[in-house]
């Protein structure tokens, strides 16, 4: 199984760094799998640490796919890095094996400290379709324009049944990138 968290790392200035990521588990540890080339990557293999946040704020899956800064972070308790300030959970984790691969190495991680913050709401569908429409657009130059388009009007209907002020803004802030997208792509064909 895989679950959608947030990462964050810092670089080897103290520079914090917020990234979604799809997480994996092998008994007790995190799996963490970044495509080269990736900031979350380079930061872990230099500081050996990272804080696994979990969180039903899709503004912050959002608005690190858009280049916009939406959460406060709290210094971690037992490492050097940083936490979400407001998350449901956080774990923080030490890296203890680097399997590389050219493409996609695998960090696995092992948890040192973990907190939980808040109660979990239950599943909201709005939420979901925020977190779906995020992973399309990180793979917007790799996907076919139609089915991008296609999968977000289908996507729009639990933003439309469900959708709470969080999700609305973070579904907006991610739609406005698609059509910028599209929108840039067309320029450079027509230049
Ligand atoms: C829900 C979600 C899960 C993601 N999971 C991964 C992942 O497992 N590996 C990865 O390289 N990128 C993943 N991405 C893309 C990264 O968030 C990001 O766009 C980038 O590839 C990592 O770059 P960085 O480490 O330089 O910030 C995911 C994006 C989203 C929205």
């Amino acid at each position: 199984m895989i679950f959608e968290v947030i990462i964050t790392t810092i670089n080897a200035d103290g520079i914090p760094h917020v990234t979604p990521f799809g997480v994996s588990y092998e008994g007790e540890n995190v799996l963490i799998s970044p495509y080269k080339p990736s900031t979350t990557l380079d930061n872990i293999l230099a500081s050996k640490e990272a804080v696994m946040n979990i969180s039903d704020d899709v503004r912050v899956f959002a608005a690190a796919l858009t280049n916009r800064q939406a959460c406060s972070l709290k210094q971690a308790n037992k490492i050097k890095g940083f936490r979400l300030a407001d998350c449901l959970q956080h774990v923080e984790l030490a890296l203890i094996e680097k399997r590389d691969d050219a493409v996609r190495p695998q960090l696995v991680m092992k948890k040192i400290y973990a907190e939980c913050h808040r109660y979990f709401n239950g599943f909201n569908r709005a939420q979901a379709a925020v977190i779906e429409l995020a992973v399309l657009v990180s793979r917007l130059p790799m996907l076919p324009r139609d089915k991008i388009l296609a999968e977000m009007h289908y996507l729009q209907i639990a933003i439309d049944r469900t959708a709470g002020e969080n999700e609305l803004l973070a579904w907006s802030w991610l739609v406005d990138k698609v059509h910028q997208f599209y929108a840039q792509a067309q320029n450079r064909e027509q230049i």
